[in-house]
């Protein structure tokens, strides 16, 4: 059931985890007096200092706006934004850097096929299929368009290890389904989907597969050509790059006979009083000045993955996730949701008792060890196990077993607090 190809050669060197550490200076850093433990990589990563001396850089010798002017700095500051594009697409194996339209993050990128797209395409009785164990950046926008059109949302259960039910599956795909939206990685339970299976039954009865990413294209090598999405959608800010910037890659064909999303400079060809004509991709869909520093930074963190490897990536926070699980299993009263390691990625939300998951938070804090508390953006998954919210630790490639023991001591002092 493999999910993600790998598309990138192997690391030109292993570096090990120490070395690695160093290019992050706010790992050294103290919090509340103790060395920083930082176990929050799902909400956000944090950056290397090659991604923020890119950023500097640009701003200290190349800022001025992509596709404006013919002097010096512009050109220079387009190719640069350009060459991130191309970085972007040769990261994820897409077959044209037109195919890559910058957004603000994936949010954005799934608000945009739903808006352009769905409104385009979908009418009363068509159907869009997402699933149980969505973000509710997935959720939402499907909700609002089909409210728009008239189209109905409907919902893949999921099972008790919180995976897709694929029993289930048959009856809810049908000819009737225009749109099939799944995470490739949920951000609670840490479910690794089979996107490329989950594709092609999609396409089998002719709807578009718009997969989001965000928790898996910083963790797994991701080939777009191979999995055959239409539309793929992540953030920068999980994958070492900075905020503010996102990726949607499309299928040529649909990106350039949907309409724009947002109006503006940049995405036009002709404005006239009467009307206006659209750019051509990518630019139709980035309206504005875009994000050029955070586009450069998105460059470095990709170099950056690249140099350590995908694989060695997925394999150094299976390795974490392991360990994690066991070292988790010997807090008593401690439950996890979601499957075991072998089918899931580098994160694992919990409940530990009675104790509310932002106590557990707030008491690890004080122990310099980050962690989210919450319903983390996907309530309806928190509504399936009967809880409102859950405590999750979520790892990246700095991360440490040391840290984890750090995680267990934490919540034995939890636990020792709240009497469980
Ligand atoms: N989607 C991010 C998370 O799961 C913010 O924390």
């Amino acid at each position: 059931m493999s999910v993600m190809t790998a598309t990138l050669p192997p690391a030109a060197a292993v570096r090990s985890v120490a070395d690695i550490r160093r290019d992050f200076p706010i790992l050294a850093r103290e919090v509340h007096g103790r060395p920083l433990t930082y176990l929050d990589n799902t909400a956000s990563s944090q950056k290397p200092i090659q991604v923020i001396e890119a950023m500097n850089r640009y701003y200290r010798e190349m800022h001025a706006n992509v596709h404006r002017g013919v002097h010096f700095l512009s050109e220079t500051a387009t190719a640069a934004y350009e060459n991130a594009r191309l970085r972007v697409a040769r990261f994820i194996n897409a077959p044209h850097p037109k195919q890559i339209i910058f957004t603000r993050n994936t949010t954005e990128s799934l608000n945009l096929v739903a808006y352009s797209w769905g409104r385009a395409h979908l009418k009363p009785g068509d159907e869009v299929l997402i699933t149980e164990m969505e973000h509710h950046s997935n959720i939402v926008p499907w909700q609002l368009v089909c409210e728009m059109t008239g189209a109905t949302l409907r919902y893949v259960p999921i099972t008790a290890t919180g995976e897709l039910d694929f029993e289930a599956l048959p009856r809810l795909l049908t000819e009737r389904t225009k749109v099939f939206a799944f995470t490739a990685m949920s951000n609670v339970l840490g479910t690794i989907n089979p996107v490329a299976e989950l594709v092609a039954q999609a396409h089998a009865v002719g709807a578009i597969a718009v997969v989001d990413g965000a928790q898996s294209v910083p963790h797994l090598a991701t080939d777009v050509q191979a999995l055959d999405v239409d539309f793929l959608a992540f953030s920068s800010h999980k994958m070492l790059g900075p905020t503010g910037i996102g990726v949607l890659y499309g299928r040529r064909s649909l990106l350039e006979a949907m309409p724009p999303f947002l109006g503006g400079g940049d995405m036009i060809r002709e404005v006239k009083m009467s009307g206006s004509r659209w750019n051509e991709l990518p630019y139709k869909f980035e309206a504005g000045t875009p994000a050029i520093a955070e586009a450069i930074g998105l460059a470095a963190a990709i170099e950056y993955l690249e140099g350590l490897g995908m694989d060695w990536v997925g394999a150094h926070e299976r390795e974490l996730t392991t360990y994690a699980w066991n070292r988790l299993h010997e807090v008593e009263g401690l439950r996890i949701l979601g499957p075991e390691p072998a089918r899931r990625g580098g994160l694992l939300a919990f409940v530990l008792g009675d104790i509310h998951p932002h106590d557990v938070a707030a008491i690890l804090d004080q122990d310099g060890i980050a962690v989210r508390a919450g319903h983390h953006c996907a309530q309806p998954i928190h509504d399936h196990f009967g809880l409102v919210a859950t405590t999750r630790a979520s790892f990246y490639i700095y991360n440490t077993p040391e840290e984890i023991d750090r995680l267990v001591l934490g919540l034995y002092k939890a636990k020792a607090l709240f009497d469980l």
